[in-house]
């Protein structure tokens, strides 16, 4: 890919969405940014703000509930990301996701992820965008019965049984990322699918340090237990948004890939985590040591991951690297 292909960002001012334009805009591509109301300054004025987004950043106001909403964004582009379906915990009256029947978890959780990417689709296929980079989920990657290693190929959540357990919000995932797969293919669009979990690293919009990785990580710097009384016993996948950005990208410029990638640097244990974490914050903030031994951590082959040519940060290197930008107050006030 050159420095004048054109990149549609559906979700820009998404916590990914954002990392995945700034790099775009650093590596000298242009942008085609989305979000519901462009005309809401205080949320665009930081992306304006990136190096090159006064020449090469242009900005879409579209709702993935429309049919046709994205085809302004998507026109002259040669690529898109699609980050802009955040997980639904609550349906519109406002009850939990984890509440409903399957017929509502269904039509108000699931429908609309389903639904929406096809409409952002859609405004691809008709604008002759033949390269598409969709943000998914590692809560796609749980098949009924574990894995001892997890591989993009055979880690595929089952819908109906997340459904038949009040699980909708993981659900929307893997239903999403089937219908994008079924119409990618029909319509000989090349699909790439990024599975993130945790992100650490310096976000663009003050609101993405409410993410939950930002919000443990600011909490803990200021002494309190932002996340965990205890030390749980299960693990957690983290990755630094950055290189996740770089995997959007790798996925984009190289026309062999397709699939579904793991976005993660790897699984660990959360006694390790904090035991990393207690590197850099006070102990006050510190939750309760783990009464036992830790559970095994997931374990992955990053062998498609790796494929792309992305040198990913360590937990420790990402964790450090967190800290320190957090430490020079990205967002006063
Ligand atoms: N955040 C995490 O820790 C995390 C972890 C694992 C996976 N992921 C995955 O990453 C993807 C993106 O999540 P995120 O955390 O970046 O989300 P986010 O920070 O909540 O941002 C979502 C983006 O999508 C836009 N958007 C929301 N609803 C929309 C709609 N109906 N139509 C059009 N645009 C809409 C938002 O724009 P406006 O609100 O401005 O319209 C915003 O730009 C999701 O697939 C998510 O599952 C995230």
């Amino acid at each position: 890919m050159t420095s004048n292909t054109r990149i549609c960002v559906a979700g820009a001012t998404g916590l990914v969405g954002s990392a995945v334009l700034r790099l775009a805009l650093a590596r000298g591509h242009h942008v085609h940014g989305t979000l519901r109301d462009a005309t809401d300054t205080a949320r665009t004025a930081p992306l304006m703000a990136l190096p090159g987004a006064a020449g090469r950043l242009t900005l879409f106001s579209a709702d993935a509930g429309e049919e046709g909403a994205f085809d302004a964004a998507m026109h002259g582009c040669d690529a898109a990301a699609i980050a802009c379906f955040p997980p639904l915990y609550k349906a519109a009256d406002g009850t939990p996701a984890r509440a409903l029947d399957r017929r509502r978890g269904y039509e108000e959780i699931v429908r609309p992820v389903r639904d929406g990417v096809l409409n952002v689709l859609g405004s691809a296929r008709r604008a002759g965008v033949g390269s598409i980079a969709l943000c998914s989920s590692t809560s796609s990657t749980n098949p009924p019965v574990p894995l001892a290693v997890k591989h993009e190929a055979t880690a595929l959540s089952d819908a109906e049984a997340q459904m038949a357990d009040g699980k909708f919000t993981a659900a929307e995932k893997i239903v999403m990322e089937t219908a994008a797969l079924d119409f990618c293919v029909h319509n000989d669009m090349r699909l790439a699918v990024l599975l993130p979990t945790m992100m650490l690293g310096p976000v663009v919009l003050p609101e993405h340090m409410r993410s939950h990785g930002l919000a443990l990580l600011s909490g803990l710097l200021e002494g309190r237990r932002a996340m965990h009384e205890q030390v749980p016993a299960g693990s957690m996948s983290v990755s630094h948004l950055e290189d996740v950005a770089a995997l959007f990208l790798a996925t984009i410029e190289n026309p062999q890939a397709r699939g579904r990638y793991f976005a993660v640097f790897d699984s660990l244990p959360w006694a390790e985590i904090y035991d990393i974490l207690a590197r850099h914050v006070p102990a006050a903030g510190l939750p309760a040591p783990l009464d036992g031994a830790p559970e095994p951590p997931t374990r992955f082959d990053f062998t498609r991951r790796d494929s792309l040519g992305v040198t990913m940060r360590d937990i420790p290197a990402t964790i450090a690297a967190t800290v320190d930008w957090l430490k020079t107050r990205p967002f006063p006030g």
